[in-house]
């Protein structure tokens, strides 16, 4: 099969196409690029949403990252970061280790045998260790972009287990992050095994009226460390009550129904009961966002961000306000931002 490049408008052109995207030779797959820069954004996420840990999360507005990648000629397969801004130098120019250079090398190889090399570059919009999948949003960013540069010729779902090398060598094996912010919109899921295809299900939503709320404390709650303290075995009540929340977190989405998926998310008994003690002004802020008109309330990702649900911008307002003041005074933190968004349904985008 010979795979053909979806031309993007949005990226520069090489002056010279080559025409065809792959060629065979030798049994090999060469791969050729069609574009010599592309740049592409993908959005900040709200992973797990309660009792869908691990499997179910949503791409949200208001923020995320943006990584330019360009054609190096002569350097067949190799990535190099040339730059990273907005992250106050902390993250690693070694593309081993750092997301964009990770999702790149994963996307080459998915790809086949490269004739170039990839120079990135990263702008961070979301603050590292927020809970609105800071890594997921780079390294679905830095696929998207690489993937551009050959013509497009994977899909999103395809994409999917490079941005999961990218956040299983900084967080851990999970795609409730990377899906939505390559997919768009709220994705569950069904199958994600180290060594196994992914599955994945978009949950179709059309509702204009889903407010998220969300206060970022200034407070750092690294994924990996947000992961260790959580227990290896669960009571069965715990894992019934989790069980029904989170088919009644899929109906309310499936069914449009804000204040049923607010509630859901409100529920979960395993994971917020231990996260949550370690987020200084965690569980007031939760109260203070339903006592001001939240359908509900939790944990985004791993912490420390809290996201409220409401359907109506006004009353958004409020639990802005009431859980900024709750992590003030209750957790002693500053706020970092509080914002209201809506459901993201595009996903990485060229930009
Ligand atoms: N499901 C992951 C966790 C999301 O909660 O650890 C991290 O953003």
């Amino acid at each position: 099969m010979l795979l053909r490049p979806n031309i993007t408008s949005k990226c520069r052109p090489l002056r010279s196409k080559r025409g065809v995207l792959k060629v065979y030779a030798g049994g090999k797959v060469y791969a050729d690029p069609v574009n010599k820069e592309c740049s592409a954004f993908a959005p900040a996420t709200v992973a797990n949403l309660g009792p869908g840990f691990d499997w179910m999360g949503c791409a949200v507005g208001g923020g995320g990252d943006t990584v330019v990648a360009r054609v190096i000629p002569d350097k067949p397969g190799t990535v190099i970061i040339e730059s990273i801004q907005g992250d106050n130098g902390r993250l690693s120019l070694d593309p081993n280790k750092n997301c964009i250079g990770i999702a790149a090398l994963e996307t080459l190889k998915l790809i086949g045998q490269p004739t170039c090399g990839i120079a990135l570059t990263l702008d961070k919009g979301l603050p590292l260790g927020s809970g609105l999948g800071s890594s997921a949003a780079s390294a679905a960013a830095a696929a998207w972009a690489v993937n551009g540069i050959f013509g497009s010729p994977l899909t999103k779902s395809q994409l999917i287990t490079a941005g999961l090398a990218a956040e299983a060598s900084v967080s851990g094996y999970h795609a409730d992050n990377v899906g939505p912010s390559l997919l768009g919109g709220f994705v569950l899921i069904r199958s994600c095994k180290p060594g196994h295809p992914v599955q994945l299900l978009q949950l179709p939503f059309s509702r204009d009226d889903l407010y998220f709320v969300l206060v970022n404390p200034l407070f750092e709650a690294p994924t990996a460390e947000m992961r260790a303290v959580l227990p290896k075995e669960v009571p069965m009540k715990s894992m019934i009550n989790n069980c029904c929340q989170g088919g009644s977190l899929v109906t309310g989405i499936l069914t449009g129904d804000v204040r049923l998926i607010g509630e859901s998310l409100d529920s979960d008994v395993i994971i917020e009961p231990v996260r949550g003690p370690l987020i200084p002004g965690m569980m007031a802020v939760k109260e203070a966002a339903k006592a001001a008109g939240a359908f509900g309330c939790t944990i985004s990702g791993a912490g420390p961000t809290a996201v409220a649900v409401v359907d109506n911008p006004d009353v958004a307002q409020k639990v802005l306000e009431a859980m900024s003041q709750a992590f003030r005074t209750s957790g002693k933190l500053e706020v970092n931002s509080a914002k209201v968004v809506k459901l993201d349904p595009i996903g990485a985008k060229f930009t």
